[in-house]
């Protein structure tokens, strides 16, 4: 808990915050009401979910978090439970909803979906219709049928490797809306930099609003 808060501060360190609350000042409940999933893959990116989660709910949206298992080796569910004010969801058989399976108890109602951070593995799981676990089978359930949004991140090595971009290929084809990777310095240093480093968070809700406003007009 207290290593994502402080890695969140670190992050935070006066650049993207003020940025934030410019951009939620001057765009405001275009969200309204949405019940929107957010799916945490499990990258080192994985703290940038909770910027992601705090300017969608800026814009109105109902947020309910979905964590891989491995997204919670990075991250705490309970700081997601915190800021969305929905219990995280994890296990796919956990009886959260009584008789009602959590994968379709949480496709119910679905109005937007986004996976941010999609790891490698998340997309190689939407792409082939891989339903292993509540990530991977609740996008299975909601095939498409909603606005569905994949900010990837990874290693440049990985992002170039010809099987993620024909994943990528694959999904864009279904209508999944992908929110590039930017250049950029990377969680190594020793790496460098290179194309993998996941968008800012306002730049992914932006590239979202944007996306909505265009097919709603
Ligand atoms: C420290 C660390 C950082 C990682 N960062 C990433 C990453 O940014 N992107 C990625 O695709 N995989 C990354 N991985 C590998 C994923 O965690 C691994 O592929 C995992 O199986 C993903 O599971 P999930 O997609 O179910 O969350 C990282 C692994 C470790 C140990």
């Amino acid at each position: 808990m207290w290593f994502d808060l402080i890695r969140l501060v670190l992050w935070l360190g006066g650049k993207p915050y003020p940025r934030m609350a410019e951009n939620a000042e001057r765009v405001m409940n275009q969200l309204e009401g949405k019940k929107t999933v957010l799916a945490v893959s499990g990258g080192i990116a994985a703290f940038k979910a909770l910027g992601v989660l705090r300017l969608l709910k800026q814009q109105g949206a109902d947020v309910y978090v979905v964590m891989t298992d491995h997204a919670a080796e990075f991250m705490k569910p309970a700081s997601f439970a915190m800021h969305s004010g929905h219990p995280v969801s994890l296990d796919q058989f956990a009886p959260a909803h009584g008789w009602q399976m959590e994968h379709l108890a949480l496709a119910q109602g679905t109005d937007l979906a986004l996976v941010a951070p999609a790891t490698a593995n998340a997309i190689a799981k939407l792409a082939t219709g891989i339903a292993d676990d509540l990530f991977s089978t609740l996008f299975v359930a909601l095939a498409q049928r909603v606005p569905t949004f994949l900010a990837p991140a990874m290693n440049p090595l990985m992002y170039g490797n010809a099987v993620v971009q024909a994943h990528l290929d694959t999904l864009r084809g279904r209508g999944v809306q992908i929110i590039a990777p930017r250049y950029g310095q990377l969680a190594s240093t020793k790496e460098g930099e290179g194309v993998g480093r996941l968008a800012e968070p306002e730049e992914i809700v932006a590239e979202m609003l944007a996306y909505l406003q265009r097919v709603d007009a």
